[in-house]
Formats: structure tokens, sequence, C-alpha cells
């Protein structure tokens, strides 16, 4: 308590009440001399890149172009807010070069100045526009740069998301694709809202989109005298938003944020073995069974996700499974889902394949690339988000069984093994903005396939439980 009025006295000495200008406090760099841990994070996070992402720049001016200008400043109000309300940029001719800091992508004044949630999509966030910070820390102590305030808005324990949701949620507009009403093309705040971390409200059930996506953990969250006394620790909240997509041009701190990502992604998503599930005895895991003359049947599920899986750019995440089955000379004689680089799993013309994204149509229904094209899409492959605690709700399992008819072949396999792999995006995406010269080709060759660990699965045929053709129940 000692070192609270110390620590609280020591900078007030070196400071009236005068904060910094707006000015000064938006740009973020100003932020990285008293919270830098706070500042290196965000610099390599998707909100930092927002503006930068050459995908983003390249579908932004081809959209202007096909559009007529009608897409205006629709993108940018959500990946380069702040060089809108600043009025540096009405989207037509984006540049990312031309901007300063303080517009660039997603900015720390940007979240910390939200006054107010208008619309609950398409960014209807309100700015004060004064020198005041909000966060979720009760009682801040006093410093020379801004004012501080305590908003439920931010405390991830206790919000409703709508701060995140107002831009993970894309409604496009008729104006933009003439389908009245609307496409909702990026759905993650809804999808949130369906599940039990929203309907559920007591606490630690009800998780936010902060208390999955900024864990918090024990540690100081400005760096000053008299600050790092452990009586004082608020929490620190992680600014990375680590999820699947990563930067493919030079930028800051793209080590840990590619670590981070692997680190929430890993235990996503898995092929899910045999588990008890209430009442029923659920089977599991990967079976190779008689059912339709011979089929391999596989489970997949999304584990402690709080919305479908993929979601929001899901119609540009490819998600898949991998698998390969062999015989006692360990032959190969049965594979789906084995892709090669640059090309997309829907492209190698696999009858069997099992992938999961959305897939958006034109109006003539045939497949569309861009979000002002699309007039209709299809989600069903999308992996659900959990509804119900109950584990005697028929709808507590919400994994899906893939079946690959293997027929006769099923007697020859002695070995099956599985991998989910996944893209942020689609190659023939990319190559269609590279034709249109938008995009430069060197982008494609810095899209990772990402490997998701728990998706690795291994059958084999002397340790089956031979009344399923699964492996063994626990
Ligand atoms: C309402 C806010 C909002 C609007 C409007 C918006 N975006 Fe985004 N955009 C997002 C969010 C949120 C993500 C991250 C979604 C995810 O990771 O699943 C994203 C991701 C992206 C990405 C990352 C790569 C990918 O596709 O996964 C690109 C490129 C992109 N948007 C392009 C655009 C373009 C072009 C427009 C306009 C036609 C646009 N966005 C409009 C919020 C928005
Ligand atoms: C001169 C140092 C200094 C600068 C510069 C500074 N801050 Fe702070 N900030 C602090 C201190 C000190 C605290 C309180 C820490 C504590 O209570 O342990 C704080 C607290 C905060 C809080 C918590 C507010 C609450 O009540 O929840 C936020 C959010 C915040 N700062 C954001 C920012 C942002 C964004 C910037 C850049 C625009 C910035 N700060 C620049 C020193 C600074
Ligand atoms: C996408 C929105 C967003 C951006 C961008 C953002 N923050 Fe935050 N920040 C938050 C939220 C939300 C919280 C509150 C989390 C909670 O309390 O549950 C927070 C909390 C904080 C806090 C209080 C301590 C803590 O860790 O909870 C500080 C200080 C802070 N942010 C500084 C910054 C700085 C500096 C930047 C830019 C370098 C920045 N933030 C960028 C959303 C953002
Ligand atoms: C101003 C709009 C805006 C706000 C507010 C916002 N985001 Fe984002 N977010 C985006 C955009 C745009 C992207 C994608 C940038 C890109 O990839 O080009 C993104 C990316 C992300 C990603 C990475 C997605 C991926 O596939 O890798 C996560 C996770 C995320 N945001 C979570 C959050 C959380 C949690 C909050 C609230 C604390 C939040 N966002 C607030 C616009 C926003
Ligand atoms: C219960 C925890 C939880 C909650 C609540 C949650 N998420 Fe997620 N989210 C995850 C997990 C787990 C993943 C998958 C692993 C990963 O990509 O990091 C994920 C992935 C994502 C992605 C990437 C999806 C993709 O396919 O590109 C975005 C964007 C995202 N979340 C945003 C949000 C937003 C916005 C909210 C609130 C409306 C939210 N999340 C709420 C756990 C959660």
């Amino acid at each position: 308590m000692k070192a609270l009025i110390l620590a609280t006295l020591a900078l007030a000495a070196c400071s009236d009440d005068t904060a910094l200008s707006v000015e000064q406090l938006r740009d973020p760099g100003t932020c990285k001399q008293c919270h830098p841990q706070h500042f290196a994070q965000w610099s390599g996070s998707m909100h930092a890149y927002a503006s930068e992402d050459p995908v983003f720049v390249a579908m932004n001016k081809r959209g202007q172009r096909e559009t007529n200008n009608t897409l205006g400043d629709f993108c940018v109000r959500c990946h380069a807010p702040m060089a809108v309300e600043l009025g540096l940029t009405n989207g037509i001719d984006f540049d990312p070069a031309t901007l300063p800091a303080e517009a660039k992508g997603i900015t720390c004044y940007f979240c910390h100045n939200v006054d107010s949630v208008g619309e609950l999509h398409n960014n209807g966030l309100i700015l004060a526009n004064d020198q005041t910070m909000r966060g979720g820390v009760k009682d801040p102590v006093k410093n020379s740069a801004h004012f501080s305030k305590y908003d439920a808005k931010m405390d991830s324990d206790v919000n409703e998301s709508e701060l995140c949701g107002s831009c993970h949620d894309i409604v496009v507009p008729e104006s933009i694709n003439g389908v009245p009403g609307g496409v909702a093309v990026e759905r993650t705040f809804a999808e949130w809202q369906d599940s039990f971390f929203a309907t559920d409200k007591r606490p630690g059930i009800h998780l936010s989109c902060g208390s999955c996506h900024m864990i918090s953990k024990t540690d100081v969250i400005a760096d000053g005298e008299g600050l790092d006394v452990p009586s004082r620790n608020f929490g620190f909240h992680e600014h990375m938003w680590p999820a699947v997509d990563q930067a493919l041009t030079p930028f800051p701190e793209t080590v840990a944020q590619a670590e981070a990502i692997a680190r929430d992604l890993d235990p996503a998503i898995a092929i899910i073995g045999p588990i008890k599930l209430g009442s029923t005895a659920a089977t599991g895991g990967i079976c190779v069974t008689p059912e339709a003359g011979g089929t391999i049947t596989v489970r997949i599920d999304g584990l402690g996700i709080g919305h479908k899986f993929p979601s929001g750019a899901a119609q540009d995440r490819r998600v898949w499974v991998e698998l390969v089955a062999f015989d006692a000379a360990n032959a190969i004689v049965f594979s789906s889902g084995v892709v090669p680089d640059q090309t997309d799993p829907e492209e190698i013309g696999d009858p069997n394949l099992k992938a999961h994204f959305d897939r958006v149509f034109k109006a003539d229904n045939t497949p569309a690339h861009f979000f002002w094209e699309i007039a209709r899409f299809d989600d069903s492959t999308l992996l659900l988000q959990p509804t119900t605690l109950d584990q005697n709700d028929p709808a507590f399992d919400h994994s899906v069984t893939h079946r690959y008819a293997v027929g006769v072949l099923a007697n020859q396999i002695d070995r099956i093994e599985t991998r989910v792999l996944m893209r942020a995006l689609p190659f023939e995406v990319l190559r269609d903005l590279v034709a249109s010269g938008d995009l430069d080709a060197a982008v494609l060759d810095a899209v990772p396939t990402l490997e998701i660990s728990s998706g690795r699965r291994t059958w084999n045929r002397a340790d089956i439980d031979s009344t399923t053709g699964c492996e063994p129940r626990p």
C-alpha cells in the first residue's frame, strides 16, 4: 500500500493533470514508452497489419474498380478505421504507404477511445476523441500521458463482446452487391451469440472474445517507478490476437506471432477418439466399418471455440482432413486430401475430400471470389460452436463424422493416418488477384500450410475393437 502511494506520488510529481494532446495519443509510438509489452505484441498482430496486408490492399483496389467505386470506404472503415476517422482516405486509391503511423491498421487509440457502440456490424464504434484511455483496470495509477477510465465494454470478464463484435461481423450492403437486406459474409459475433459462452451468464462460463483471445497473466501493465509491485498486479492482457492469419510481407514479431498461432490452434480442432457422452457411448476416432460395403469414418470436432470454425473470413479459409490408408506391406491403398503446395484442396479432383469452409456464390450461382460478388453462402461444412453444457442434450455432441466409401479395399487396410491442415487463403483467389495486376505474385510463396497437431491420429488393425472396427474405447 505504501508502495502504491509512493508510485502515485512519483508519477504525479513529474506531471500535472494535463495529459498529452489527442494528436500525440493517436500515435501508437507514444504508448510504447510506458506500455512496451503491449506495444511489441500489438505491432506483430493482424490488427496492426490490417491496412498493410497486401491481399487486403489488392482486394480493395480491385473491388473499387469492379464496383465503379461503390465500395467507397466500406473496407477501410474496419481495416484502417483511424484513416477514415481523420479524413485521410475515402477508400478509393487506398495506399497504406501514404498513411502516418496514427492512421495505419487498428491502433491503440482506436480501441481505447471507444465511447459507445452503435451498429453491431460493419464497425459501428463511436470514438470520444478525448484524452481518456478506457480499459478494464478499475483503479489505475495516475500518469502524465492520459486520463484513465474503467469501462465495462473493455473488461473481458463482464462484457458482451460488442466492441470486438461490431467489426467481427460483416454485412455487405445492398448498394454494393445488389442483394436486398445484405449478405452476412463474416458472422463471428453472431455465431458467438448462439454459443453457451454468450447465453450462459455464470462467471467463468460466460466468456467474451477477449476472454479467449486476450489471455491474461499476472504482470505489470505499465513501466514506471513503483508500478512493478506484486500487490499491484492488475493482470496483463495479451495483445497479439493470434488465430490463423499471419503477415505475408516483412513485419515485426513474426516469430512470436507464429508461435502464438500454433499455441491456440493446435488444441482447437481434433480428430477425437472414442469418448463417452452422457448416457450414450459414442464411437469415435477412426473406424473401419462394413457400412455400405466398406467405409472409413473419422470424427472431427472443434474444442473450446466460441463460434463456428473456420469463422470470419471463412470463405477464404481452407481446413481439410488428409487421410492415408496403408496395407500390411506399407503400400498406400487409399488416400484423400493429399494436397500439393500452391494448390487448393478443392482443385485436386478428390471425390472424397472433407473440407471445412464457406462456399460463396454469385447471383448466377457460380462460385464467388470476392465480397462484392457474394449473393449467397453455404456454411453447412463449418464446425459448430458449443451451445449446451448438458451432456444429455443431443446438441452437446457437435462433432462431425466424415465417411469415406472404400468398398472392398477396407479388408486390406492395416493402418490409417490422419492430419488436419489449414490455410488462411485460397490460391485460386490469390492467382485471380495476380492476374488482374492487383497483387504481387511473390505473396503466394509466403502463404503457409498450418498443421493442427491434434488432428494427427493413427488407426492400427492390431489394436481395434473388433465389434465396432474403431479404436478401443477408454
Ligand atoms: C466490419 C469490418 C470489416 C469490413 C467492412 C471488411 N473487413 Fe476484411 N476483415 C475483417 C475482419 C474482422 C477480418 C478477420 C477475419 C478472420 O480472421 O476470420 C478481416 C480479414 C480480411 C482479410 C484477411 C485475409 C482473409 O481474407 O482472410 C482480407 C484480405 C480482407 N479482410 C479484405 C477485406 C475487403 C477487400 C473488404 C471490403 C470489400 C473488407 N475486408 C471489409 C473486418 C472487416
Ligand atoms: C507516461 C507513461 C504512459 C504513457 C505514454 C501511456 N500510458 Fe497508459 N498508463 C500509464 C500508467 C502508469 C497506467 C496505470 C498503470 C497501473 O495502474 O499500474 C496506465 C494505464 C493505461 C490503461 C488502463 C486504463 C484503465 O483504467 O483500464 C490503458 C488502457 C492505457 N494506459 C492505454 C494507453 C495507451 C493506448 C497509450 C498511448 C496512447 C498510453 N496508455 C500511453 C502510463 C502511460
Ligand atoms: C483491438 C482493440 C485493442 C487494441 C488495438 C489495443 N488494445 Fe489495449 N486493450 C484492449 C482491451 C479490450 C483491453 C481490456 C482487456 C480486459 O480488461 O479484459 C485492453 C487493455 C489494455 C491495457 C490495460 C492493461 C491490460 O493489459 O489489461 C493497456 C495498458 C493497453 N491495453 C494498452 C494498449 C496499447 C499500448 C495498445 C497499442 C500498442 C493497445 N492497447 C491496443 C483492446 C485493444
Ligand atoms: C476496427 C475493427 C476491429 C475491432 C474493433 C476488432 N477487430 Fe479483430 N480484426 C479486425 C480486422 C480487420 C482483422 C484482420 C486483419 C487482416 O488480417 O488483414 C482482425 C483480426 C483479428 C484476429 C485474427 C484473425 C485471424 O484469422 O488471424 C483476431 C483473433 C481478432 N481480430 C480478435 C479481436 C478481438 C478479441 C477484438 C476485441 C478486443 C477485436 N478483434 C476487435 C478488425 C477489428
Ligand atoms: C471460448 C473461447 C473463444 C471465444 C469466447 C471466442 N473465440 Fe475466437 N477462437 C477461439 C479458438 C479456440 C479459435 C481457433 C484457434 C485459433 O484460430 O486461434 C478461434 C478463432 C477465431 C478467429 C479465426 C477464425 C478463422 O477461421 O479465421 C477469429 C477471427 C476469432 N476467433 C474471433 C473471435 C471473436 C470476434 C470473438 C467474440 C465475438 C471470439 N473469437 C470468441 C476461441 C474463442
